[in-house]
């Protein structure tokens, strides 16, 4: 059987191929207060500040491509049994080729029900007021908003438990639950954090800091366990 790696992703993976992180920026995410365009308040408040929000964050994500970190993660799969687990909305893990993506906070390529929310739809153009769902409900993006639950914790968790290699890339940790997955991992793995900046430590053992942008950090550690026995 092989050996099982499970990879933490967040906004710094994706940071090299253009798309911004959401704690650099003075507490601003693309100009905007975080609570605007991505609560179930600002939701309710203004729909149509946060279907234009997000329908250009989708524009984007098209002129954007996979960088070195994505790919290499990718390669990991010629040796190893990968699962990625993602807190970002963008598809760069998948179309670097990543076969096992679990995003934790939703896609940016895909619209939901407002009633129903298995009422999914692949979605590559804008979200408007006035696209339904079948049951003829506005559409909204599908993602998990602050103050909305994570239902892919219950797939990830016993993932993560599961886990022979973790390794996380790119995320400050700072928003639960998906932070508290670290905690998850067994005591006598190893595990391997990559960040371009000097980030506050998860208090786990066996965890190595690799303090570099995530397409050095990334390639370096796929090269070591790609060449190790
Ligand atoms: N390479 C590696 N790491 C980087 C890079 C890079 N090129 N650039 C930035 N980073 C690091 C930062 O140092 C920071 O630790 O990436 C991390 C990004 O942290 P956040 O912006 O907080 O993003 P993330 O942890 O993914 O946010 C979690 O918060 O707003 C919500 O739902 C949203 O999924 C998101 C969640």
């Amino acid at each position: 059987m092989k050996t099982k790696i499970v990879v933490l992703t967040g906004a710094g993976i994706s940071a090299e191929s253009g798309i911004k992180t959401f704690r650099d920026s003075g507490g601003l995410w693309e100009n905007h207060r975080v609570e605007d365009v991505a609560s179930t308040e600002g939701w309710n408040n203004n729909q149509q500040l946060v279907l234009n929000f997000y329908n250009q964050r989708r524009k984007q994500l098209l002129e954007r491509k996979p960088n070195r970190a994505h790919f290499a993660l990718a390669e990991l799969e010629r040796k190893y049994d990968v699962t990625v687990i993602t807190q970002n909305v963008d598809d760069l893990h998948e179309r670097a080729g990543s076969a096992n993506v679990i995003h934790l906070h939703g896609e940016l390529l895909k619209a939901r029900s407002c009633v129903d929310e298995n009422l999914i739809y692949n979605w590559n153009k804008d979200i408007l007021e006035g696209d339904v769902c079948e049951r003829g409900a506005q559409l909204r993006p599908h993602i998990v908003w602050f103050g909305e639950a994570v239902p892919l914790m219950e797939t990830a968790a016993p993932i993560v438990r599961d886990a022979d290699i973790f390794i996380v890339v790119g995320t400050s940790l700072v928003v639960y639950p998906a932070a508290g997955l670290v905690n998850y991992t067994r005591y006598e793995i190893p595990k391997w954090l990559i960040d371009a900046n000097d980030i506050p430590l998860p208090r786990v053992p066996h965890l190595k800091f690799i303090n570099e942008k995530a397409t050095i950090g990334v390639d370096y550690l796929v090269n070591l366990l790609l060449t190790e026995n």
